[in-house]
């Protein structure tokens, strides 16, 4: 028996954090969250059932991964498995499209492509609101990979796993665009899966975190309403801020940044300050992200040309949701 499925997801970033699991066996976060799909990184993977295969095979960019890696793949696979009463082995090839000087290798789209795939090759035919939710068991932020545009992520109710899942709540159509500033694109320090435990387990500011947070995404769903660029750009940059002020007060201490990411903030001022809107966002690494309006991409980039490399510098539009490959879209 051979079955294929092929599926692209693209990376997401959140506007509004996800940073805490009520429930680290089932991924199910501590406060609902907010992200915008960029177009320019994505994941293209493919699962092909194959009853002669005793165990998962793994290749990530055409190299076949080591025990460890393909055991993380496994457990989500057996998801699958589970649903369609199988026990059939896959192999499973995944190539990652990320500018490698950004080092955004991410697991958002990773396990929203794999989620895709594996539901048109166990043909389990599960809609996206439930992709959305076997997605989240590979990774969190990936539950909002499924869709396109802003997405919120629903944290849903007690330890019920279907009740913690993504929506797409508007197409962005309206202007807006992402810059990255690459600092640095070596593996990061401590994984997210760990800053964010020992955040929840010590730091003192957690409880304020879970409410800020709550409040910034009431808000930020009011800015999209109106389609309020500003407020959505003010939102992000505070919500962000919070996450890494929370994290300061985990001990030990939590930090992702670096002086080059200092640098970036700084200079994102100094545009927004000169007259264009434009805010900024990090995550689990030294990486700036600059929220901005797509018409004034060139004229911010040539701003922060005087500080950053080209390479430095990628450019996104607004990235759409999980799509499955045919097989002439398939080029490896
Ligand atoms: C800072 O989704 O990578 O990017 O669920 O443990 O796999 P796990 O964590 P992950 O955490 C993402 C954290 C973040 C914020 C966000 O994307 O919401």
């Amino acid at each position: 028996m051979r079955q294929i499925g092929r599926c692209r997801a693209h990376t997401n970033i959140a506007l509004i954090k996800y940073w805490g699991k009520r429930n680290n066996d089932l991924f199910l976060p501590m406060n609902s969250s907010l992200s915008l799909t960029l177009d320019a990184f994505y994941t293209d993977t493919s699962v092909t059932l194959d009853s002669n295969l005793e165990m998962d095979e793994f290749f990530l960019n055409g190299m076949k991964q080591d025990k460890d890696e393909t055991k993380k793949i496994s457990r989500f696979l057996d998801l699958f498995r589970q649903t369609a009463n199988s026990d059939v082995h896959a192999k499973i090839e995944s190539y990652n499209h990320v500018p490698t000087a950004a080092g955004l290798a991410s697991s958002a789209s990773a396990f929203a492509a794999l989620a895709g795939a594996a539901n048109t090759a166990w043909q389990l035919n599960l809609d996206k609101q439930t992709l959305s939710t076997y997605a989240r068991r590979g990774s969190g932020s990936s539950t909002r990979s499924i869709y396109g545009g802003l997405v919120e992520w629903n944290m849903g109710e007690g330890d019920i796993s279907e009740s913690s899942y993504a929506i797409e709540i508007d197409d962005a159509s309206w202007d807006i665009g992402m810059i990255v500033i690459a600092i640095n694109k070596n593996k990061k320090k401590l994984s997210s899966r760990i800053g964010m435990k020992l955040t929840v387990d010590t730091s003192p500011f957690y409880p304020v975190w879970v409410t800020e947070a709550k409040n910034d995404l009431i808000a930020m769903k009011e800015a999209i309403k109106q389609k309020d660029f500003i407020k959505l750009g003010e939102i992000t940059e505070s919500n962000g801020m919070k996450m890494h002020a929370t994290m300061l007060g985990a001990t030990p201490p939590i930090s992702y940044w670096e002086p080059d990411s200092v640098k970036a903030i700084n200079k994102v001022k100094e545009i927004r300050n000169n007259g264009i809107p434009c805010y900024v966002t990090m995550d689990a690494g030294p990486n700036v992200k600059v929220l901005c309006r797509q018409s004034q991409m060139s004229d911010i980039l040539d701003k922060l040309k005087e500080s950053f490399t080209n390479d430095q510098l990628i450019c996104s539009a607004v990235g759409e949701g999980i799509k499955q490959l045919t097989d002439t879209e398939w080029s490896y």
